[in-house]
């Protein structure tokens, strides 16, 4: 395929405030004189800000990287994960044309966006919202046919529930990705011989469609708004916020802190720091994402052995709490999950 630059081009591109901070602490990652390393990085980042690559923010990425112009255009023509042309402002929907999914089914899908969206790949829908194409196979192939909408995947498709998904996107909502058909993951289609505690337990979602819940930025573009990404030699990177309320001492006791964030209700024991300093990586927990995990720990929750301590009350009471994730600790089983990898990390 010949990929050119768009004819119409804007007069000027600037990362935010932002995005240029997070573009030049991308940059301190290589050794001097290397900088040009972080190219890749830094045009995904200006295609996630405008939605597509215009040549003004290809001119600023040659810029930044003290690189030739040519050979900024050289990468951003190779790889095809960079749009050289405007997308729809709402979702571009990559279908997968590949063997399985071109077997499977992929030929009705695109029959669906051709229909629901334009009627040639690349091109914008009437109202500029949706734009579609396809792409090669994205390693999905045991769920066929499928296709990647904005970060996340979307798979056992057919016609009629690709139409659904578009019809739910231009209503503002967001889908929930992962398999379509009620498999869990690339289970057979004769049901699973083994792993059944996956299917018949409270976990509902395979660990890539409860993250991608979890984070919630499916077809969302960066704004300037994400936890800066900061390299360690920059002080860190997504330290949690503050807590949003004041929480008691720490303790080294590893099943009784001593002290309470709040002790009406039901409100779990908090703790107002990692014991140790080293918390556990709560995304172990199927269903915790990072904005779950900093959530959690800004409830002063720490340690897998805190949570498989939750009582029933407990328990309501952090589904009630979680803000934007109510009821997950349920749905997902935290403290049944949560006691495995505590008696992990003891033994
Ligand atoms: S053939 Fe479609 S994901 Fe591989």
């Amino acid at each position: 395929m010949l990929r050119r630059l768009h004819p119409d081009q804007p007069d000027s591109f600037a990362f935010t405030p932002a995005n240029q901070a997070w573009a030049e602490a991308q940059m301190t990652k290589y050794p001097e004189g290397r900088q040009a390393s972080a190219i890749i990085p830094l045009l995904w980042r200006a295609q996630e800000q405008e939605g597509w690559l215009t040549r003004p923010a290809m001119e600023h990425v040659a810029a930044m990287l003290d690189m030739a112009y040519i050979r900024v255009l050289e990468v951003a023509t190779f790889y095809f994960m960079f749009q050289l042309q405007p997308v729809g402002s709402v979702a571009h929907i990559q279908i997968c044309g590949t063997t399985s999914c071109m077997i499977c089914g992929a030929e009705d899908l695109i029959g669906v966006c051709k229909k629901k969206i334009a009627a040639h790949a690349h091109d914008l829908s009437v109202d500029g919202r949706f734009s579609w194409e396809e792409v090669e196979c994205l390693g999905a192939c045991a769920n066929a046919p499928m296709a990647q909408i904005g970060k996340d995947y979307y798979e056992d498709l057919t016609a009629e529930r690709l139409g659904g998904i578009i019809d739910e996107l231009a209503d503002g909502k967001v889908p929930t990705p992962g398999p379509q058909n009620g498999r869990f993951a690339s289970e057979p289609a004769s049901g699973l011989t083994s792993l059944t505690e996956y299917v018949n337990g409270a976990i509902k979602l395979n660990a890539s469609a409860g993250l991608a819940t979890d984070i919630g930025d499916t077809v969302k573009r960066i704004d300037g708004t994400e936890v800066p990404l900061r390299a360690p030699w920059q002080g860190g990177d997504s330290a949690p916020e503050p807590a949003p309320e004041p929480v008691a001492s720490v303790t080294d006791a590893p099943k009784a802190p001593s002290n309470q964030v709040d002790t009406s209700g039901a409100k779990p024991i908090a703790l107002e720091a990692a014991r140790d300093g080293k918390a556990d990586d709560l995304k172990k927990i199927s269903g915790v994402g990072p904005k779950l995990e900093m959530l959690l720990n800004s409830l002063g929750i720490f340690h897998f052995d805190q949570i498989a301590g939750w009582s029933e009350a407990e328990i309501a009471w952090v589904d009630e709490n979680l803000e934007g994730f109510k009821g997950r600790v349920t749905r997902d089983n935290w403290v049944g999950q949560a006691k495995v990898l505590s008696e992990e990390s003891d033994s």
